[in-house]
């Protein structure tokens, strides 16, 4: 049997390689084949099947109601649309908080049938149990700090986390998340000389998002930073596109030709 593969995959070891030797890498969320290709085409290292797929592609208001069946057949999509990404499967609300078991149940899914390469799951030492048991099966499991979207109904909205002695509690989850055997995690929504010093002090690699220039990576929506999502956006989204006027153009240009008669023309014809 060989273990060849044509396409190597990033890996939990080259993201922490990158990292020691002070090389930024991104992650970026997808959740269908063809952004996918489209960003592991681009280089994006990681890929992340985010549980914000709640809102961007159910449409609900907030991460909460996305189930692990709502998302296995999304990771499958993003994992056969990319050859090169290391492909991270978001755990989504009540799918691990239970216990270890339950927790590697559904981590077990999202690798045997999304095909994932690593899992995320929000919280600090709360989880830790179940970080542990993911760890010892052999699942790479990256931790998530700070805006855990997944208890908006505690915090009280999507706000600024670890200010003031919130920092310290922080700080610890982190060192926490690590001794359990995380190989990264996300910090959403801190400040930034918080994220700065868990950067510091912790060996294995911080993701930034609204945690300021010094975390290891970052990551963002892409449906944000291509200018897709409509109302107000966060401070810490750059909009490096601006798709929603793009497709809108194209779509009523399209319909303008149908109405005309303009489209489909000869060349669009078959004998
Ligand atoms: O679900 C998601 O997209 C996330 C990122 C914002 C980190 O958790």
């Amino acid at each position: 049997m060989s273990h060849a593969s044509p396409v190597r995959r990033i890996t939990v070891h080259d993201l922490q390689q990158m990292t020691l030797r002070g090389e930024r890498w991104s992650m970026l969320t997808a959740y269908d084949a063809t952004t996918a290709r489209i960003f592991d085409e681009a280089g994006i290292p990681v890929l992340l099947v985010g549980d914000s797929a709640a809102q961007v592609v159910y449409g609900f208001d907030s991460t909460l109601p996305v189930t692990v069946d709502d998302l296995v057949p999304l990771v499958a999509a993003v994992v056969r649309g990319s050859t090169h990404a290391m492909v991270v499967a978001d755990m989504p609300f009540g799918s691990y908080q239970a216990s270890a078991a339950r927790a590697l149940d559904s981590a077990v899914r999202f690798l045997q049938q999304g095909g994932a390469h690593a899992v995320k799951l929000e919280g600090g030492q709360r989880v830790l149990p179940q970080v542990e048991a993911l760890v010892s099966a052999g699942i790479p499991v990256v931790g998530h700090l700070g805006l855990t979207p997944q208890s908006v109904n505690a915090l009280g909205g999507y706000r600024v986390q670890g200010r003031g002695e919130a920092g310290d509690l922080l700080l610890r989850d982190a060192k926490a998340l690590e001794a359990a055997g995380a190989c990264a995690v996300v910090l959403e929504v801190v400040p930034a000389e918080l994220a700065a010093h868990v950067s510091e002090i912790l060996t294995i690699p911080t993701i930034g998002i609204g945690a300021g220039a010094a975390t290891d990576a970052q990551v963002l929506v892409w449906q944000d930073l291509a200018g897709l999502t409509e109302g107000p956006r966060p401070r810490f989204v750059k909009q490096y596109a601006d798709l929603r006027s793009e497709l809108t153009r194209a779509v009523q240009a399209w319909d303008g030709e149908v109405r005309s008669g303009a489209y489909p023309g000869p060349e669009h014809e078959y004998a």
